[in-house]
């Protein structure tokens, strides 16, 4: 037998280095797929906050909504404002004091409910929020909430944002004046159950953790407004964070609608 030559050795020497630079290869390429796979599932985890949701602050919803943003009846005319308590008694069912005292626990301190202990899957608790504190607004005490006297209410509603803390330590609050008219013809506005957003409520943590969650109502009643008078009315978030006069979002911290109310 010969002994291996020269070349034998440096073939092998070769063979070995060319079989750990591959073992090397692949395990760099392995380790930058998993770290690729991690953070894709990181960022689309259903339990964190997408990096959109953290920097848009809160649009706002309001009820009745129909066709449009456009409140127009009058007072003695069932047919022309029924829609309108439709539309407020379906936003409102969820609210039912009953449904509230099943699901919700009953908070007293008004500052924000943090459950970041929790694991991270766990289903978080929720505030009640009742239908009855809305007092006139309610469609308890008066089932056609105030169209058939010419007060009419509305229901306003500030976006769900996971994660949020609203107003950085202080409630937003809620604001409703005359966009285009004369503005004595708006008259004195009441707000239940307050004219802010308690911190209770917040943060959200999302569908799938908060499963009872019921967002806050500010119920505004226009309770003097003059008749037969066009006006546009607009109700605005005010807060520390909060972006209410948008040029180009004009759902973003408000809403407007056109309120037009007759005999
Ligand atoms: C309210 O009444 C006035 C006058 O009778 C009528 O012109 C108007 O169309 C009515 N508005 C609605 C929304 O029914
Ligand atoms: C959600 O509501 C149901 C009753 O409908 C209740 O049994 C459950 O405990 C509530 N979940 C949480 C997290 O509060
Ligand atoms: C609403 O909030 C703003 C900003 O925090 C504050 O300046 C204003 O006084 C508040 N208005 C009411 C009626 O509470």
């Amino acid at each position: 037998m010969q002994k291996p030559t020269n070349s034998w050795v440096a073939l092998e020497r070769a063979g070995a280095l060319f079989f750990l630079f591959y073992a090397a290869l692949y395990a760099f390429l392995a380790a930058m797929f998993g770290g690729c796979l991690f953070c894709l599932m990181w960022s689309i985890s259903p339990y964190h906050p997408t990096y959109n949701d953290r920097v848009m602050p809160p649009g706002m919803t309001m009820a009745p909504h129909l066709e449009g943003h456009e409140i127009a009846f009058n007072a003695s005319d069932r047919k022309s404002w029924k829609k309108y308590a439709r539309s407020m008694d379906e936003y409102l069912r969820p609210y039912n004091d009953g449904v509230q005292e099943r699901k919700n626990i009953h908070c007293t301190e008004d500052r924000y409910f943090m459950q970041d202990s929790l694991s991270e899957h766990e289903e978080r608790k929720a505030c009640q929020f009742k239908r009855s504190w809305l007092g006139e607004c309610s469609g308890l005490r008066d089932p056609h909430y105030g169209y058939s006297q010419g007060r009419p209410c509305v229901l306003l509603r500030m976006n769900r944002i996971l994660g949020y803390l609203p107003g950085q330590g202080t409630p937003i609050n809620v604001t409703c004046a005359v966009k285009k008219g004369p503005p004595e013809a708006l008259g004195g506005i009441q707000f239940f159950p307050k004219s802010f957003f308690e911190l209770k409520y917040y943060p959200y943590y999302g569908k799938l953790r908060h499963v009872n969650y019921s967002s806050p109502v500010v119920a505004v009643r226009f309770a003097g407004v003059q008749y037969d008078t066009h006006l546009q009315v607009q109700c605005k978030l005010n807060g520390k964070g909060i972006i209410n006069d948008s040029p180009t979002d004009r759902y973003l911290g408000s809403v407007t609608f056109s309120l037009d109310v007759g005999a």
